[in-house]
Order: structure tokens, then C-alpha cells, then sequence
């Protein structure tokens, strides 16, 4: 059956991965490909639903198994009527946040281990693996410091109060990141670590060039 290839971000809030898809998206389009490109939590209908409830402030008292499971219902419903048909056709998707993100989050940030992500990864989503992941991750105190200021600016221009995830305090942070630090330690064939503090610029050379690589082996360039 013919394959598209799936590209995925990760890295913590703030990281600059919108911006980057946005030059991805663009860079592809170039090159004669149009991408689909979606993220994660929402993506569908029922995703957004389902986003807003997780992200937001008001949602209090949601317990970290129920976070988890409704990351993976999201992903589920993402899969089936976006991603999966997407591949089939031999589409390239870029999606903002997939199960690395679960893992860092909940798995890491929340405490409930990779084991438990991983096996319901398996189960939810077949175990669906993209081709590519892209991880974006400065050290921890610029990552941190880029995330409490995202927020900030956030707040400044809505006025409105912190999402639940960007209220979180440092240690949580510093869970995920480590959590980040060692999926990429052990995905070595699939995510790129991109790491140091380098210019919006810099960051888009080194994912072209992952992502050019990728195509070539998938047989999407001449
Ligand atoms: P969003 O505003 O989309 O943040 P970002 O632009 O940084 O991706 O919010 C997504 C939030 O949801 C982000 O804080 C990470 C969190 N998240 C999880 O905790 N687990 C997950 O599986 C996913 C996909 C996201």
C-alpha cells in the first residue's frame, strides 16, 4: 500500500515548534508537496472538544490517568479520520505533538511512566510510529525560561488566566524535559534532537535538512 510519511514536533511549550511548522509547511510546498498538517491535543471536531477541556484553566480536579486517556482519545479520533487516511494516500502529515508528548507530559511531568503510555499507545493508536520526529529542546532553564514568557505574553494579550499547563510549577517542567531528553536518547533512528539556542532560522535549516533526508529515503524527491 502506498505510504505517506509522517513528521512529527515535540518540545515544551514555547519551544517555537508553530512557527517552525509554518516554515515546514511552507518549505514542502515548495518542493511540490501539500502537506496536512494538524495538532495535537484537537486536530477534529471532537478533538477540539476534547482540547478544551484539557487545556483549559477551568477544568479543575482532572485526575492525571483521566488527562492521559483523554490525550489518547484525541489521538484516536486523529488518527482515524485525519492521519491514517492521509498515509494511505500517500500524503505527508505534519503533526504538531503525537504520543512523545504523552509520555513526556503525563508519562514524565504527571509520573505515570512511560510503560503505562507506551502499552496504551500500542493498544489505541496500533501502534502507529511516525518516520520523523523533530524535538526541539534548548537546554532546561531556556526552555523553561521560553515557556514562562510565551505565557506571559499570552496573558497580556488575552488577559486571560494561565492554561492549565502553563501553571504548572518548574519541577514539572523539568520532569517532561528529562522525560524528552531520554525518548531521544532512545528513538535515535527517529527523533532528531535539536538542541542549543539557535535562531528561528538555524532551528528551520536543521529540520529541512532532517526532513530532506527522510523524504529521500521514502522516495519523495527526484
Ligand atoms: P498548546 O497550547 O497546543 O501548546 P503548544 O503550542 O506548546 O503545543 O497546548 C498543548 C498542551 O498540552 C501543552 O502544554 C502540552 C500538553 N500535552 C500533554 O500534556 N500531553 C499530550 O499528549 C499532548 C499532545 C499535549
Amino acid at each position: 500500500m502506498p505510504r505517506g510519511v509522517f513528521i512529527t514536533l515535540e518540545g515544551l511549550d514555547g519551544a517555537g515548534k508553530t512557527t517552525q511548522i509554518k516554515r515546514l509547511a511552507a518549505w514542502l510546498r515548495r518542493r511540490g508537496h501539500e502537506p496536512v498538517v494538524l495538532r495535537q491535543p484537537g486536530g477534529t471536531a471532537t478533538g477540539d472538544r476534547i482540547r478544551e477541556i484539557l487545556l483549559h484553566s477551568g477544568s479543575k480536579g482532572v485526575a492525571a490517568m483521566t488527562e492521559m486517556a483523554l490525550m489518547f482519545a484525541d489521538r484516536a479520533q486523529a488518527i482515524a479520520e485525519v492521519i491514517r487516511p492521509a498515509l494511505e494516500a500517500g500524503r505527508i502529515v505534519v503533526c504538531d505533538r503525537f504520543t512523545d508528548s504523552t509520555e513526556a507530559y503525563q508519562g514524565g511531568g504527571r509520573a505515570l511512566g512511560s510503560q503505562l503510555v507506551l502499552e496504551l499507545h500500542r493498544l489505541v493508536c496500533d501502534g502507529l510510529q511516525p518516520d520523523l520526529t523533530l524535538l526541539l529542546l534548548p537546554g532546561f532553564e531556556a526552555s523553561l525560561a521560553r515557556a514562562r514568557r510565551r505565557n506571559d505574553r499570552v496573558e497580556a494579550e488575552t488577559g486571560s488566566s494561565e492554561g492549565r499547563f502553563e501553571a504548572e510549577q518548574d519541577g514539572f517542567f523539568r520532569r517532561v524535559w528529562e522525560k524528552y531528553r531520554e525518548i531521544a536518547a532512545r528513538e535515535t533512528e527517529r527523533v532528531v534532537l535539536i538542541e542549543g539556542d539557535l535562531s528561528i532560522d538555524e532551528v528551520h535549516e536543521q529540520i529541512a535538512e532532517a526532513v530532506a533526508e527522510r523524504l529521500m529515503l521514502a522516495g519523495k524527491t527526484d
